[in-house]
């Protein structure tokens, strides 16, 4: 058996310690990036005179070749192919002889699998980012055509003020903004190259890291090669990124659980986003909510799994460090899976105007109107409180509707039951940012450009 080391071995290697130490059965969707950095090296390699350009050539068609035999899915693998790096390598050498037994000079895994990890994360996160951004046009959709539609807001899960539709739908939007700035964030920062570090200390040979890291399209090269072949910062800061994204899906699901209870009435699912039960005839369950709040456990345990992995690691490289990928590519692939479900989920709800309506047109919802109504005669706020207070425990003790004992109060008076009529009160926010018509139309305007901001940013 043949493996990378083989020269300082007398024996092969064991079953079990390849079965417990391979991670070629996760890590081979890293090909295409190994081969872009192997390409790179291996250019890197003939500018500084180390290969020989027809060596160079010589390689690249290898690497060319292995590339297109592993899209095609017959790459033949051998059990000694212990990772994706190992197995190209190995292709590349038996196809390009002695030229591919250069291919890795000055070069360790080590700052082989940090580079290809780092350019799979680029592309990776520009992918979610681009889900993020198809999330939030369907939330502004909605919230556009939410029009003056007001349901109750929350605060304790006990309702509290009318709001907007809109406005509600766009909190979501925002949240979502963040994850996009934080994207953003992660992706500049993880953009150094370490290619060129070798297995922790650079190298004796003439390389010349700058270039390898241009042809990669990386825009910094790293300062220090123990600091290139041990940061994983990029993998923590992702999964952080990620599991924001994961909460968020998850707030926004459990708003779908509690919305389209029969409870609340507020809304139903499309049936394509849907599911029934296998027992009971009339049930209509919300799976994707419920997975957007379940997975979001899942997404931040790859995060806190992972951390705890690379808390302890003295420099440089230590194989733990190949922990990394697994918990990557899972929340990659959960949170993407979840902002397109999400994303049909949002875009084919149907919110029921009237029974949200009806739970906000709840007269005590406007209380605090009546105290600023007394407030805007001079009255000050814990004093105006404390009568608004006082009317709605005598209503709520069945001494009389709230609008009767209002308009009976000598302070407040008919002008100020009238602020209790349905559908009043949502319009009476006025503050910058607040749930009233106008302020939610400029929202919307801000909303949309932001958008388009981002989309820009990312192009
Ligand atoms: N598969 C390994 C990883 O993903 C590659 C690096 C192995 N390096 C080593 N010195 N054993 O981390």
């Amino acid at each position: 058996m043949s493996t990378l080391w083989h020269g300082r071995f007398g024996d092969g290697p064991a079953d079990a310690l390849l079965a417990y130490t391979a991670s070629i059965g996760f890590d081979a969707r890293l090909a295409v990036d190994d081969i872009a950095g192997s390409r790179a090296h291996v250019q890197m390699l003939g500018d500084v005179g180390l290969l020989a350009s027809q060596e160079v050539t010589q390689v690249l068609e290898a690497l060319t070749q292995t590339e297109a035999e592993l899209l095609a899915g017959d790459f033949a693998f051998v059990v000694t192919d212990e990772d994706i790096h190992t197995a190209i390598e190995r292709r590349v050498t038996e196809l390009a002889g002695l030229a591919g037994a250069k291919l890795h000079t000055g070069r360790s895994r080590n700052d082989q699998v940090a580079t290809a990890l780092r350019l799979f994360a680029k592309r990776e996160l520009a992918v979610v980012a681009k889900d993020v951004l198809a999330l939030q046009a369907v939330l502004l959709e909605r919230a556009v055509q939410a029009g003056q539609s007001y349901l109750p807001g929350y605060t304790h899960l006990q309702r509290a003020q009318p709001v907007l539709l809109a406005h509600h739908l766009l909190a979501h939007g925002w949240a979502l903004a963040r994850d996009i700035d934080r994207l953003v964030a992660a992706r500049e920062r993880l953009n150094v190259s370490p290619l060129g570090a070798g297995a922790l200390a650079g190298s004796s040979l003439p390389l010349d890291p700058a270039l390898s890291a241009g042809t990669l399209g990386f825009n910094n090269v790293f300062e220090n090669s123990m600091d290139a072949v041990s940061d994983r910062d990029f993998v923590a800061e992702s999964l952080f990124v990620l599991s924001m994204i994961g909460i968020h899906l998850s707030r926004l699901g459990e708003e779908i659980v509690f919305w389209t209870s029969q409870e609340a009435g507020f809304a139903s699912l499309d049936d394509a986003y849907a599911t029934g039960s296998s027992m009971l005839p009339q049930k209509k369950n919300p799976d994707i909510a419920e997975l957007a709040r379940g997975k979001a456990g899942r997404v931040i345990g790859n995060l806190t799994g992972f951390v705890v992995s690379l808390k302890g690691l003295p420099l440089a490289y230590n194989r733990d460090l190949q922990e990394d990928k697994e918990p990557l590519f899972d929340s990659l692939d959960q949170v993407c899976l979840g902002l397109r479900a999400m994303n049909g989920l949002m875009s084919t709800i149907k919110f029921n105007q009237k029974a949200m309506a009806a739970a906000a047109d709840d007269p005590t919802m406007a209380a605090v109107d009546l105290a600023e109504h007394l407030v805007a005669k001079g009255i000050a706020f814990r004093e105006a409180h404390a009568v608004v207070a006082d009317l709605v425990r005598r209503s709520e003790a069945g001494e009389a509707p709230l609008a009767e004992l209002v308009s009976q109060n000598p302070q407040l008076g008919p002008s100020a039951a009238a602020l209790l009529a349905p559908g009043v009160a949502v319009g009476r926010r006025s503050t910058p940012g607040s749930t009233g018509s106008g302020p939610v139309a400029t929202q919307i305007e801000r909303f949309g450009a932001h958008l388009e901001a981002d989309r820009a940013r990312l192009e």
